[in-house]
């Protein structure tokens, strides 16, 4: 299995470069490896990681060729939208959308209304139209090592906060090195998500060697880390480090600032913008069913996320962890996350938008569906089985106890008979 296809540069100036996949072309930054014209190269998040041999590169194409085109018309079919409407707002949005005009704000409350089976079905349909007229039948899938359940905040909401009684596990430098080699050479992931709470024991130093040695294996080396300096992240981001996932979890000041005690939105926000001043691909969103969220909020979060041109949107349902304040809080429904994905694919029409494994933890099909609603990326959890269950920002993770083999078949099965094939995004 491969989680990326190669493609051949075509064209480069600037260190923008142009890879063709069977005669479909993404734009790519060429500023990691040195590649030149009619080069094959793996790319990831728009990123070209590395130069393969032509050999190997033709040997894969060759097996790809056909499933290509057969991937991309069981997707071209899937996107069709078929469905009748009943809500009286929805033709005139919909129009807007085929038009590519902006929708208003009172355009995605109206969507964020939508009830009816038709409506919704129109809508769902209608948000993978437009995923499929944006980024065709592409659909990165990265892999995520959740290294240490340490974090110095507070967050009520989360598992891991410092006043969990959660046992703690923290990966040593090696390991993380270890696991993440295991990722790349074996399984075959092109990208790495590193995952922590904030966890100071890793210093500068440990965290440059971490990424300059996984950089070593060739993959896009994304961090999950939380708030760190400015300085620090320019220095994993020379060490190779390119891609950064920092949510803000909510628009909503009042909201952010009694649930996250001690940080602010304002922080977040500044460190998302100087991240992507620094030329790290960001993902970022916010969590959907928070206690006291209003309707008006989730609008809010989903135009915020746009405002800071995100390469990714990651966003997911809020889900009650044990020994938190937060317990017994109930979980928002499957509708409302699927809507604010539909309606994020709507609003901000090439974005990039994952289903997170929250959603998979709550519905057993959230992947399949918030695929055929307007997602197009995916993650794997390839930390070391044994700390899995450890990470527990939420209850009832499901994905903690499969073989993560298993979960690349199951994942693989699944994108195919959706149509899609793991080619990169581009830029
Ligand atoms: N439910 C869902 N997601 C959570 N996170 C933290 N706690 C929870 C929870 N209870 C998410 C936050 C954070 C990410 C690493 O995990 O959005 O950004
Ligand atoms: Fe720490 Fe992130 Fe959890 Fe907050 S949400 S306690 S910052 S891991």
């Amino acid at each position: 299995m491969c989680y990326a296809i190669p493609g051949r540069l075509v064209e480069i100036k600037d260190k923008v470069g142009i890879v063709d996949y069977f005669g479909e072309k993404r734009r790519v930054l060429v500023d990691l490896t040195d590649a030149g014209i009619g080069d094959y190269v793996y790319a990831q998040g728009g990123i070209l990681i590395n130069r393969i041999p032509s050999e190997e590169a033709e040997e894969i194409l060759g097996a790809w060729k056909e499933l290509f085109s057969e991937l991309k018309g069981i997707d071209e079919d899937l996107a069709r939208v078929r469905g009748n409407c009943k809500s009286k707002n929805l033709p005139g949005i919909l129009q807007k959308v085929n038009l590519n005009q902006e929708l208003s704000k009172e355009d995605l409350r109206n969507l964020l209304r939508l009830e009816t089976e038709d409506d919704l079905g129109l809508l769902y349909q209608t948000a993978n139209n437009i995923r499929q007229k944006e980024h065709r039948n592409a659909c990165c899938v990265h892999g995520i090592i959740e290294f240490s359940n340490y974090c110095r905040c507070n967050c009520l909401y989360c598992g891991i906060r410092e006043d969990s009684k959660v046992k703690r596990y923290r990966m040593g430098v090696d390991e993380i090195i270890d696991a993440a080699r295991y990722a790349a050479l074996e399984l075959k992931f092109k990208a790495l998500v590193l995952q922590s709470g904030e966890d100071l024991w890793y210093d500068e130093d440990k965290l440059v060697t971490i990424v300059s040695k996984i950089r070593e294996f060739q993959v896009l080396v994304f961090l999950s880390i939380g708030l760190r300096d400015g300085a620090t992240y320019k220095r994993l981001f020379e060490a190779g480090a390119r891609a950064a996932l920092l949510r803000f979890e909510t628009s909503n000041e009042g909201l952010f600032n009694n649930l996250r005690p001690g940080t602010k939105l304002e922080d977040r926000l500044e460190l998302i913008k100087y991240l992507k001043g620094l030329g790290y691909i960001i993902a970022t969103g916010f969590l959907i069913g928070l206690p006291q969220e209003r309707e008006e909020d989730i609008i809010n979060n989903i135009l915020l996320t746009k405002s800071l041109k995100p390469d990714m949107y990651s966003f997911g349902p809020f889900i009650s962890a044990e020994d938190t304040p937060l317990r017994n809080q109930k979980p928002v429904d499957q509708e409302t996350i699927l809507k604010t994905l539909a309606i994020a694919r709507l609003a901000d029409r090439n974005s990039k938008i994952i289903v997170t494994t929250a959603q998979e933890t709550l519905h057993r099909e959230a992947r399949k569906k918030g695929l055929l609603s307007g997602a197009n990326s995916l993650m794997i959890n390839v930390t070391p089985r044994h700390y899995r269950k450890l990470y527990r920002i939420y209850d009832g993770r499901t994905e903690i106890n499969k073989d993560t083999r298993d979960t690349i078949e199951e994942t693989i099965s699944l994108l195919y008979s959706l149509g899609r094939a793991p080619a990169d995004l581009g830029v």
